[in-house]
């Protein structure tokens, strides 16, 4: 009897150690991919446009790009969709380039993925 119970004690010790680590949320591990970051639908004009104007043409629209932004302009989709891969490299702060935005603090995750998922389904212009 005495070693039945501690056979049931034993199992209920597992079962609360294994089941414990399911207590891990996304949002616990990963801050910054919360459930308001959504990625559906992500179009040039809906979602690419507002991140690149919040966070870049300051000195990457047409007019500022020759004296603040390295004459790089981020304005229209040509510009955007033809310089795609560098600018996913400096926002994602992985590669030689320069970490994007300059003097700036990085990227929300939601927003870096956003343009990744955008390059990923091709640069629509939409
Ligand atoms: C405060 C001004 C400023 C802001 C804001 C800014 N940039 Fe830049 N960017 C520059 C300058 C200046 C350069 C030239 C390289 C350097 O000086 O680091 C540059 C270079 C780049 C380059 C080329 C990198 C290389 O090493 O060749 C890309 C791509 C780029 N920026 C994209 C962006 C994107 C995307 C954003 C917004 C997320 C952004 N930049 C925000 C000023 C800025």
């Amino acid at each position: 009897m005495k070693r039945r119970l501690l056979y049931f004690v034993t199992f209920v010790t597992i079962i609360i150690t294994v089941s414990s680590c399911y207590y891990d949320s996304e949002e616990a591990l990963y801050p910054s991919v919360n459930s308001t970051c959504d990625t559906t639908n992500v179009t040039y004009s809906g979602k690419v446009v507002p991140i690149l104007a919040n966070n870049c043409l300051s000195c990457h629209s047409n007019a500022s790009a020759p004296s603040a932004g390295a004459n790089i302009a981020l304005e229209n989709y040509a510009d955007v969709s033809l310089q795609a891969a560098s600018i996913s490299a400096a926002i994602n702060h992985t590669g030689p380039l320069s970490p994007m935005p300059k003097n700036g603090s990085k990227l929300k995750v939601c927003l870096i993925s956003t343009f990744d998922i955008w390059v990923r389904n091709g640069k629509p212009n939409n």
